[in-house]
């Protein structure tokens, strides 16, 4: 028996260490941090505070340019999200353009609508990106990196926002900023944040990286809202695979004990 919960451990460790290891190696030439969410970890939980900041920087400044034409703006109130109370999520709705799907006319957004689409700028759509990018930390292996790293989305648009070198360059026509993050070195987006740009309700410092980090942690969020009920799903599984194991272990031994004897060495 103890020899058996030697092994297991054993396995078990070196899956971690196996698994956490890779994550140096996907980062790729680009320079991506790791940054320490609260979403992260098998207990790991999104900060509500985090997110209405997120929220925040997102409505202020990225929606100049970006949509998040996927997410539900009700989903503002969801337990284990931004978690706003009701009546500010209608005022916050209240403040969007969405054109109305009947009468094809613009008009003021209401809970049920989702998030406007923005293109106009040629930015890409911002629901789903934080997974888009995902990978930092290995989209391969046994999936317990990510389940202690995070899945490296939120680190990669952190490390977007954070990763401008002030250079800019024209290139048939267009401008493009040189930034360390991004693949191939240079962005079309111009460096959207500012020490200071915004100023939050609780007090927090706006600084660029805070900004980066609560906006990144937002888009996480929109991007996978159920991740902490997923999470718990999985430990519940681990448990039961781990009683299942146990269990079938002793009725295997029992069963052969018989014919297989003892062995003296
Ligand atoms: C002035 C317009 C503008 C603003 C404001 C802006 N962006 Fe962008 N963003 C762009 C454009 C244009 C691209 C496409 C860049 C490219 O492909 O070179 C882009 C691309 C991105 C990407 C994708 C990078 C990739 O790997 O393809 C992310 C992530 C991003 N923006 C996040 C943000 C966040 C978060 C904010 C708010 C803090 C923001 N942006 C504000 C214009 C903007």
């Amino acid at each position: 028996m103890t020899e058996m919960l030697r092994k297991i451990a054993i396995t078990a460790l070196s899956a971690l260490v196996l698994g956490s290891g890779s994550a140096m190696a996907a980062g790729g030439t680009a320079h991506i941090e790791d940054v320490d969410f609260s979403f992260e970890g098998p207990f790991g939980k999104f900060d509500k505070h985090q997110l209405q900041r997120g929220l925040q920087v997102f409505t202020e400044v990225c929606s100049a340019c970006h949509g998040l034409k996927f997410v539900p703006i009700r989903t503002l109130a969801d337990e284990g999200g931004p978690e706003l109370p009701e009546d500010q999520v209608r005022a916050y709705a209240a403040t969007l353009t969405v054109i109305d799907k009947e009468t094809g006319e613009e008009r003021a957004a209401v809970p049920a609508d989702k998030f406007p689409a923005n293109t106009g700028a040629g930015a890409p759509d911002l629901s789903l990106m934080a997974k888009a990018r995902a990978g930092f930390h290995g989209p391969y292996g046994t999936g317990i990196s990510q389940l202690v790293n995070g899945m490296g989305g939120p680190e990669y648009i952190h490390a977007i926002l954070t990763g401008y070198t002030g250079e800019t360059k024209t290139e048939a026509g267009s401008e493009f900023y040189e930034n360390h993050a991004f693949s191939t070195g240079w962005i079309k987006m111009p460096a959207p944040l500012s020490d200071d740009l915004v100023t939050y309700a609780d007090g927090t410092k706006a600084t660029v990286d805070q900004m980066s980090q609560d906006v990144s942690a937002f888009l996480m969020w929109t991007a996978e809202p159920k991740l902490m009920a997923r999470k718990h799903m999985g430990f519940v599984a681990v448990l039961f695979l781990v009683a299942l194991s146990t269990l079938l272990y002793l009725t295997n031994k029992k069963l052969w004990a018989g014919v297989k004897g003892k062995k003296t060495a």
